[in-house]
């Protein structure tokens, strides 16, 4: 009973649906806190735990993924860029516009949403960024803004000379003018540390936060996220969040690469949002919907399709399952007739712990290619796992004879 009343603090806490980092992950989190304090059995960490909440934070600090960096994902700084002006007018220090990051983790996805503004032609004063995140480690390093090349990815290298200081040793340093535009704050979805104007957000990024939350907070995080939009805002989420999200009256634009959603039908805009709600949960029935087959002539693959799938085997190799997920799912969005990309969307979603999902995506992958292997390796030992022996005894007479032709 001792890990699950953890497991349950961490829930209240942050959300966390554990299966989203795995379990090793948190024992191995749990293991490194208990060695700090210098205790050696669960129970009296408990205690400590339970009685502190600053442990309780050393904890959390472990246990989130703070992965981010410059630009991620491009399309939505674009689209940002893009439908500022046509969605909310000129650029007025009078009203200026209002943006929130959440979660923003090291600072990474602020300053772009910053710096994408200036470079669309917003003056210091015409727009204000609110930025939080749970993690105080984090917001020491945004509000510093100090970061490496690493940090760019390669991508928009130009940004560097414009918008930050270089320092010696590849160090670079975000200039007064754009730190100035972000105001850093701790807090949750759930618990929310500032005032929201009457009118509400005119843009915010929640990406890449809904797929570490469990259902509980995801509806109740997408329908706080609902009230702090305006009417004419714009919501972005995550690739990997599109899928996880819930069943609150939101509808993506046209250009779906940006995965931004409208709360309702926009006053006026040239990406004209699709009529039906576009984020849905992942429940029995919106996944039946996700389950209809693929169609082999849906789209034609990028030419760089095998060195993009080389890449998602090395992240998930490497352990990252959630980036390896996301990396599966943008390419599914153009993609949607590849059996490898399903059998490694599979294995990152079993990764996860997302038991359903991954089947799902094997199941797809099977239908475009019957006779593949791993998809049907991977089948053969989740339902095994879920006691289902008649259901892997199938899948194993199937295996034989992929194998033996
Ligand atoms: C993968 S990062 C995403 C950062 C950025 N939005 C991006 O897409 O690059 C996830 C962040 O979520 C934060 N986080 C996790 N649970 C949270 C919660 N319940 N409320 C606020 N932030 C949370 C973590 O601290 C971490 O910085």
């Amino acid at each position: 009973m001792i890990l699950p009343s953890i497991l349950d603090l961490l829930a209240r806490r942050i959300g966390l649906d554990v299966h989203s980092i795995g379990m090793p992950s948190v024992e191995l989190a749990l293991q490194e806190r208990m060695r700090c304090c210098g205790i050696s059995d669960l129970g009296s960490y408990r205690e400590l735990l339970f009685a502190e909440e600053t442990e309780q934070d050393e904890l959390i600090e472990l246990v989130i993924v703070p992965e981010t960096w410059f630009f991620r994902d491009q399309a939505p700084f674009q689209f940002l860029a893009l439908n500022a002006r046509r969605q909310w007018g000129e650029p007025s220090l009078a009203l200026p516009l209002r943006l929130l990051s959440l979660p923003c983790s090291t600072g990474a996805e602020p300053y772009s949403m910053a710096m994408t503004l200036f470079d669309a032609g917003y003056p210091a004063g015409t727009f204000q960024i609110d930025a939080v995140d749970i993690s105080e480690k984090s917001l020491r390093h945004a509000r510093a803004g100090i970061y490496r090349e690493h940090d760019f990815r390669g991508r928009n290298l130009d940004v560097l000379q414009r918008h930050f200081i270089e320092n010696p040793r590849g160090v670079f340093e975000v200039k007064p003018e754009l730190r100035q535009t972000v105001n850093f704050t701790r807090g949750t979805l759930l618990e929310f540390p500032l005032p929201i104007a009457d009118s509400g957000y005119h843009a915010v990024f929640c990406r890449n936060l809904l797929i570490y939350l469990n259902a509980d907070w995801r509806q109740r995080g997408v329908e706080a996220l609902r009230r702090m939009i305006r009417p004419d805002g714009i919501l972005f989420v995550g690739h990997a969040d599109a899928t996880s999200a819930l069943n609150v009256p939101f509808s993506m634009a046209k250009d779906a690469s940006a995965f931004a959603y409208y709360p309702h039908v926009p006053i006026a805009t040239q990406s004209q949002p699709q009529p039906a709600p576009a984020i849905r949960a992942r429940s029995r029935k919106s996944a039946a919907a996700v389950a209809t087959a693929p169609k082999p002539s849906d789209s034609s693959a990028p030419s760089d399709l095998p060195s993009q799938l080389r890449e998602i085997r090395r992240v998930l190799d490497g352990g990252d399952a959630a980036a390896a997920l996301e990396q599966c799912e943008r390419i599914l969005h153009q993609v949607r007739n590849n059996a490898e990309l399903y059998s490694l969307a599979g294995v990152a979603h079993e990764q996860l712990g997302q038991g359903e999902a991954a089947k799902e995506a094997w199941q797809k992958s099977l239908y475009l290619e019957p006779r593949h292997l791993n998809s049907l390796r991977g089948l053969k030992c989740l339902l095994e796992k879920e006691g289902d022996l008649p259901g892997a005894k199938n899948i194993a007479a199937r295996i034989r004879r992929a194998q033996s032709k």
